[in-house]
């Protein structure tokens, strides 16, 4: 039967201006809370969070941790079961991604020297990961609060047990001492965006890892030529010390176990593979609080922001995106080989079995002409097998574990350092964060090193000057990013695809060929990177930004896109042509947020009805000292003169009137 055609959408709210003010602005008619920040127990018999950072390491297993970033809100039906129409109650996963020492977690700051304090280290270990918490709309059914001490309520963190699965299961390349068959490993980190299932599990990514692990300094002359390809194309170096040195906090398994060396005889007596084991999609069963978390090794090893699947069609395959955030890295799609069948919602973790560990994984090409190509990763085809002169690949596991090195060796386009993706539910077309690139270089130098000159999917090179504390900052490459689109040829499993380029960050007052989407003061922004589209096909753009900040704290703008094809040519600063979507206006793009000081805004969900949006300030006073604090958000928010430490939290925002978010 003919559906009537649904009203087009249409922005319903005043654009928010930019500021640098230590709180959250919101359109006239919204409000907001906080659901939970950095400490909050979510049990009872834990004291609440006192500020001083003398909460126990131990208390991390059961509170909030640090570093919010990417979510995503499952309705919680009847007899605790995976219910996608519910809104009134629900389970929200939230990503802590990092610990954002030295202010907030620890009594003075984290202890300098050499060497890492074992207690300091202990409660990072436990305040990375993810949080799974039960969440109900009041009695009022405008606000949500958490359900503390509910039975699904759960911390995954740095030192939980995860289980392998897919090709990588197994290999000697994840032996370790702690697992030498290499069946399981330990703790998720650094787990930056995200993405869900249709049968109602989600996916937490392993962003930058490297930043707890260290390889001690003469490691080289232990490892086999091969193997020294493989660890330095993920920045692995001979000797290289991780930002955090959780290694050196002492020799428990607990600490020593972050140096990815050979001190044994074999894989199985030491951590040399340590590295291998981090770079992964986990799947967690929110639903299920005692289910062991699953590293699903088919979607690939690289800095994965995070996995956006699209709407899952009846008798189609699963399709999953996502992108490697670093710069010159790519992006990548995954295409279960199961059909799917909806018999399979709530079928928890065997679920994810069926469709997340067979099938194949792709690395797109982006070409000059608008059009594009998806390249197989898989043993045997594309060169890929052990006579490939840049990596000698053993077999799929190797292919997965150097995925970087696969998509090297196939041809694939090396993109702007790829953030967030999101896939328009009206017409399934895949949006992707191209969050900034200073290593694009002017296109008539040499290149050296790393640098690349632009190209189509990444045209832009200019300079972007700006004021930061007191002196004259200059920005090269592509300092305010953009973002990329494109719509598969036929099924969502095509290997053929078009692209043009939606929009692009810039200050509203830049040149013409920087500013190529018209943007103006209502809608004018730099470094997009967390992205979603909500159940609506309203497009959420939030941006975590060091290129614009002397004018305005980071934002969120909500926007009605078109569709790929909808713009035309245009010539961009550096000289590249490139094709673009329609022309931004303020009915097209408005900024519906700006954040607190020094934080940058991550993570979105809304749920089903689109009357509650949950969104996450990470890091509030990012880089200021304990006795400098540059923000006190949360609680400046409604107390101006806070001297308290700022912390990363989730916001429940709601309009109020009870009505629909954005429209
Ligand atoms: Fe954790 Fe790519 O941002
Ligand atoms: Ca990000
Ligand atoms: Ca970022
Ligand atoms: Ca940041």
């Amino acid at each position: 039967a003919a559906r009537a055609k649904k009203a087009a959408l249409k922005l319903g709210f005043g654009s928010v201006a930019k500021h640098r003010d230590d709180k959250v602005s919101l359109p006239a008619g919204y409000q907001m809370s906080i659901l939970h920040a950095l400490g909050d127990p979510m049990h009872w018999g834990d004291e609440s969070w006192k500020g001083d950072g003398s909460e126990s390491a131990d208390s991390y297993n059961r509170r909030i941790g640090d570093g919010h970033d990417g979510m995503y809100f499952f309705g919680l039906g009847e007899a605790g079961k995976f219910d996608a129409k519910r809104s009134d109650r629900g389970l929200l996963c939230v990503n802590h991604e990092y610990v954002v020492a030295p202010y907030a977690l620890h009594p003075n700051g984290k202890t300098s020297g050499a060497a890492r304090v074992a207690s300091e280290v202990e409660k990072e270990i436990y305040a990375h990961g993810v949080s799974v918490v039960e969440v109900k709309r009041d009695a009022k059914g405008t606000g949500m609060g958490m359900v503390r001490g509910s039975r699904f309520n759960r911390r995954i963190t740095s030192a939980t047990t995860m289980a392998f699965a897919g090709p990588v299961k197994g290999s000697e390349l994840v032996q370790t001492r702690f697992s030498p068959d290499g069946m399981k490993t330990r703790g998720t980190n650094n787990n930056c965006a995200n993405g869900y299932t249709p049968w109602g599990t989600y996916l937490t990514c392993e962003e930058n890892y490297t930043n707890v692990i260290s390889r001690a300094a003469g490691d080289d002359a232990k490892r086999s030529a091969k193997e020294i390809t493989g660890l330095k194309r993920y920045g692995m170096t001979d000797g290289r010390k991780s930002p955090y040195l959780w290694d050196t906090a002492g020799s428990d398994d607990l600490f020593a176990r972050w140096n990815s060396a050979v001190t044994g005889a074999t894989a199985g007596d030491d951590y040399r593979n340590i590295f291998n084991t981090f770079g992964w999609v986990v799947e967690i069963d929110p639903f299920n609080p005692d289910s062991t978390p699953v590293k699903r090794s088919t979607l690939g090893r690289f800095n994965h922001e995070g996995a956006w699947p699209v709407p899952a069609v009846k008798g189609q395959p699963v399709v999953i995106y996502s992108g490697d955030d670093s710069r010159n890295e790519y992006i990548y799609k995954f295409v279960s080989k199961a059909l799917w069948d909806e018999a399979d919602v709530n079928g928890g973790l065997a679920a994810g079995a069926k469709y997340l560990d067979e099938g194949q994984l792709y690395v797109a090409r982006f070409n000059a002409d608008g059009s594009g190509e998806w390249l197989e990763l898989a043993h045997g085809k594309n060169g890929l097998d052990a006579s490939n002169k840049l990596y000698a690949f053993a077999d799929q596991a190797d292919v997965l574990i150097h995925a970087r090195l696969a998509a090297d060796a196939v041809g694939a386009t090396k993109m702007d350092r790829p953030e967030w993706g999101a896939v328009n539910p009206l017409n399934h077309e895949v949006y992707m964060t191209l969050t900034n690139n200073s290593n694009r270089v002017d296109p008539n130098a040499t290149p050296t090193g790393s640098q690349l000159k632009p190209d189509a999917a990444n045209p832009r090179y200019y300079s972007d000057s700006h004021n930061a504390n007191g002196k004259t900052k200059v920005n090269k490459g592509n300092p305010n990013g953009h973002i990329i689109r494109w719509k598969e040829a036929g099924a969502q499993a095509a290997t053929r695809f078009s692209w043009d380029i939606y929009l692009f960050g810039a200050e509203d007052d830049a040149a013409a060929d920087v500013n190529l989407s018209g943007l103006t003061a209502v809608n004018d922004f730099s470094s997009p990177d967390g992205l979603y589209f909500d159940p609506r096909g309203l497009l959420w753009i939030q941006t975590d930004d060091n290129a614009y900040t002397d004018e305005t704290n980071c934002m969120m703008l909500a926007a009605v896109p078109g569709k790929v094809g909808d713009g035309g040519k245009v010539t961009a600063a550096g000289g590249t042509e490139t094709r673009v979507g329609a022309k931004a206006t303020p009915d097209s793009v408005r900024r519906f947020l700006v954040g607190p000081k020094d934080c940058e805004i991550t993570g979105i969900a809304i749920t089903p009805d689109g009357r509650t949006m949950f969104c996450n300030i990470q890091h509030p006073g990012e880089d200021s000292k304990l006795d400098a604090l540059s923000s006190h958000w949360p609680d400046s928010q409604t107390n101006p003169g806070s001297t308290k430490r700022p912390r990363s939290a989730t916001m429940v925002i709601t309009r109020t009137d009870g009505g629909p978010i954005g429209l």
